[in-house]
């Protein structure tokens, strides 16, 4: 074997995890073997990271928290992108604040509650990191977390360089944003939020918990799977179908939530493949809805497809 990542090393200076198990990075835990993984703290590595992986042709993926994706069983051949804790600082300058895309949501909940802000506390028990939630444009209750950004830092990967934009420009809509499309690396985001007693904010999160706890399942999932179509709930389709409790090898339909598959441990790329694709079949012949991923499949090259 070339020792590309020892090329890489050598240009970058920072050290690349080989071999690494995808089912760590993840919230499902699904997936091979990433070839390498590496951990960047300043901007300046991000440039050499990208510059090095174009020159030796090795495909790139930022991860945050794991939350929304889904690997393959083959794995992914290219470097995996984590933002270090540099990137978990979160700056208050009341009623702005600047956090890093490497703070977990729950960690913004918190300080910015704590700091008599409120804006945020309605995502509370949404899993991940800032950066996927951005990407994403992650939301509940009617809220997404695009309603309070004020304007977003990433190294623009095609242009190599860093950029701010404002929140018009960055295409927010239901579960989708511009960096669905334009490859990034977001590394700070700016919001807005209002002024508010602690008390308030933290009695919207205590009910917002206790209804994820009845609604949503425990266990190792990526959160809902399919997108909500304009009419219905997916959840409900899939339910309504009855499909709750099906199970493909190790992956289960959750007896909770139906758009919740939990993985028992065994589950397989395949048992997800397959899993998705009987759940679309069966939800378009009773219902006549065609359900879309929410979550993001990541195959051996890199390529991200939205569907199976
Ligand atoms: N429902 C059923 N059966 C089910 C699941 C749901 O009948 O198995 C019904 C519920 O009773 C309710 C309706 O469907 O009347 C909607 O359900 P729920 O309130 O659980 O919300 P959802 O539309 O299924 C969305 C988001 C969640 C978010 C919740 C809470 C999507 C795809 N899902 O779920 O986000 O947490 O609202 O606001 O937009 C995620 O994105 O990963 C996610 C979990």
């Amino acid at each position: 074997m070339d020792d590309k990542w020892k090329t890489l090393e050598d240009a970058t200076g920072l050290s690349v995890a080989r071999d690494v198990s995808l089912k760590r990075f993840t919230s499902i835990g699904i997936g091979g073997l990433a070839g390498g993984a590496v951990t960047v703290e300043r901007e300046k590595d991000i440039e050499k990271v990208f510059a090095a992986a174009a020159k030796l042709r090795i495909p790139v993926k930022v991860l945050g928290g794991g939350t929304n994706v889904v690997f393959s069983d083959t794995g992914f051949s290219g470097l995996l992108v984590r933002l270090g804790d540099s990137f978990k600082k979160i700056e208050i300058r009341f009623p702005r604040v600047i956090a890093g895309a490497a703070v977990h949501l729950s960690a913004l909940i918190t300080r910015t509650m704590e700091s008599g802000l409120s804006g945020v506390e309605k995502l509370a028990g949404i899993p991940g990191t800032l950066g996927g939630a951005i990407r994403q444009n992650s939301g509940a209750w009617e809220t997404s977390i695009s309603d309070t950004v004020r304007t977003v830092t990433f190294w623009d990967i095609q242009d190599r360089r860093m950029r701010t934009l404002p929140k018009d420009d960055l295409a927010f809509r239901y579960r989708t944003s511009l960096f669905a499309e334009r490859p990034a690396v977001i590394c700070a985001v700016e919001f807005e939020l209002q002024p508010a007693p602690r008390d308030v904010v933290l009695a919207e999160v205590n009910t917002r918990m206790r209804q994820r706890a009845t609604s949503q399942p425990p266990g190792r999932s990526a959160g809902c799977i399919f997108k909500n179509p304009p009419d219905q709930p997916a959840g409900r389709l899939i339910d309504q179908a009855g499909l709750k409790g099906r199970r493909v090898g190790g992956l289960l339909i959750s007896d909770i939530h139906g758009n919740f598959f939990i993985n028992d441990g065994r589950a397989t790329f395949a048992d997800f493949e397959r899993l998705v694709a009987d759940v679309q079949t069966q939800v378009r012949e009773r219902c006549g809805v065609k359900l879309e991923l929410e979550v993001e499949i990541i195959r051996e090259n890199g390529n991200q497809t939205k569907d199976v």
